[in-house]
């Protein structure tokens, strides 16, 4: 068993019977779903999904998770998802997929937000092996460019997996992958990010991680948020 799968089952793990629980989505996501179906299959335990993507949506309904759909939600039990990089005050970097709105939306609805991670996504600053993915609103992506590069900002629009056109997002946005100077801290991206007109989300995640599950000599270490 992989690291990412250890963390997705002991997180599977802490699901209790009533619970409506958020599916994040990645490699590490569907891990846990698959972990899950089967603790409904074997025990029985009642649940109710809410999937943060297409993707993560049909693996769960493939396996017979029963789903809500998220307009009809208002707060979760538990948001459960992986993460690119995690610092260690449990900042997050999240958005190599195509469905950041609803990761955060997730996140910041749920009453706990756990975040599965291998010791790969550790870093010491945010943005260190990742640009900072930015969804923007498309017909601002030129005006949002500029702003961020008069604040030091370098990249440029993310193109799609086979590199002959544009990646666009779940909903239709445009994404800018941007890296920053060092000097930047998340805090200071995280306030600047929120704050521009044109910005419709952003891959940094503050506050949001109520604990991060992270396997460490064999065991599963939990890093809750100070
Ligand atoms: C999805 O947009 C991302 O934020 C993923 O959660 C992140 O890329 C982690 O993916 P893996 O679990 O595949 O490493």
């Amino acid at each position: 068993m992989n690291d990412k799968e250890k963390v997705a089952k002991y997180a599977a793990q802490t699901v209790k019977s009533g619970m409506l629980v958020g599916l994040g989505t990645g490699s590490t996501a569907n891990y846990f779903i698959e972990s899950l179906a089967n603790r409904i299959k074997e025990e029985g335990i009642q649940i109710t999904a809410v999937a943060s993507s297409m993707v993560s949506m049909i693996k769960a309904q493939s396996l017979g998770i029963p789903l809500a759909a998220i307009e009809n939600i208002q707060q979760l039990d538990l948001y459960v998802d992986g993460a690119d990089e995690v610092t260690a005050d449990n900042v997050l970097l999240k958005g190599q997929g195509s469905d950041l709105v609803k990761e955060k939306l997730l996140a910041r609805a749920s009453k706990q937000f756990m975040v599965l991670v291998d010791q790969s996504k550790k870093v010491e600053r945010i943005g260190e092996k990742f640009p900072i993915p930015i969804e923007v609103m498309p017909f601002a992506w030129q005006m949002v460019k500029l702003q961020l590069e008069k604040l030091g900002g370098q990249g440029g629009l993310r193109q799609n997996q086979k590199g002959d056109g544009l990646a666009i997002s779940a909903y239709g946005s445009l994404i800018l992958d941007m890296t920053f100077t060092p000097s930047m801290s998340s805090h200071q991206l995280d306030a600047m990010l929120n704050n521009m007109p044109g910005v419709v989300e952003h891959g940094i995640f503050r506050d949001l991680a109520s604990v991060v599950l992270m396997p460490e000599n064999g065991e599963v270490k939990t890093i809750s948020r100070s």
